[in-house]
């Protein structure tokens, strides 16, 4: 997506090796318009697959997957991230260590909101290590619903996360890929 790739390259600011922060319109202000513009065109890469809900996980990939739920007209679920191994209940879960916080967390998701007749659209800002997208693709595989595949605003795809997901056959579509950082330069895919 062009505009986003300018946007990238205009507002972004590389953080040691491997981090962009992208505050002025993602992940700290939100610039609602164009998350509904990046929400359009994931909804779009994915109409036709009977998209029934849209999946993400708190916090920071809520915005774009509100705006992909509203232009597929289906409601969005954020699976909640926990701290502590507590006792689960009867909710699906999974563990995802983030690389970024250097911590582990579980993410729940209740089963009233996840359907076997559910057909899944998993959405997030960024893929990096995949740890959050693997975890969520877990929670779709505990409720027994169809995977559409996975949306997702940044991919930096020097950290590896979708290969192994995209080499099990599952879908992934990034409004913008990021090859390479090096030395601050920001080289797309
Ligand atoms: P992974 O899920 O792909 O494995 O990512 P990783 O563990 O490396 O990243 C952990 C957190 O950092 C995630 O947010 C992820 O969205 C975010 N993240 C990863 N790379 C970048 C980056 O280059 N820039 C920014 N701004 N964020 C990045 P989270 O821990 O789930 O927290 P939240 O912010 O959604 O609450
Ligand atoms: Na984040
Ligand atoms: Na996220």
């Amino acid at each position: 997506m062009q505009e986003l790739r300018e946007r990238i390259v205009a507002d972004g600011e590389v953080i040691g090796r491997d981090v962009l922060k992208v505050d002025s319109f993602l992940n700290h202000q939100i610039d609602p318009a164009f998350i509904q513009r990046m929400g359009r065109e994931i909804a779009g890469r994915f109409a036709g697959e009977g998209v029934t809900k849209v999946l993400t996980v708190e916090a920071s990939g809520i915005a774009v997957a509100a705006a992909v739920g509203l232009a597929l007209g289906v409601p969005v679920v954020f699976a909640k991230k926990k701290q502590a191994v507590t006792q689960q209940g009867d909710l699906y879960s999974a563990e995802i260590f983030s690389f970024t916080r250097r911590e582990s967390v579980h993410i729940t998701v209740a089963p009233k909101y996840l359907r076997p007749e559910d057909v899944v659209l998993i959405v997030d800002d960024f893929l990096a290590h995949g740890e959050a997208l693997s975890g969520l693709v877990k929670i779709v595989r505990q409720s027994g619903a169809k995977l559409a595949g996975a949306g997702i605003v940044i991919e930096k795809r020097f950290q590896r996360g979708g290969e192994a997901l995209r080499a099990e056959g599952i879908r992934i579509e990034s409004l913008a890929v990021i090859e390479s950082m090096k030395a601050g330069v920001i080289t797309f895919g």
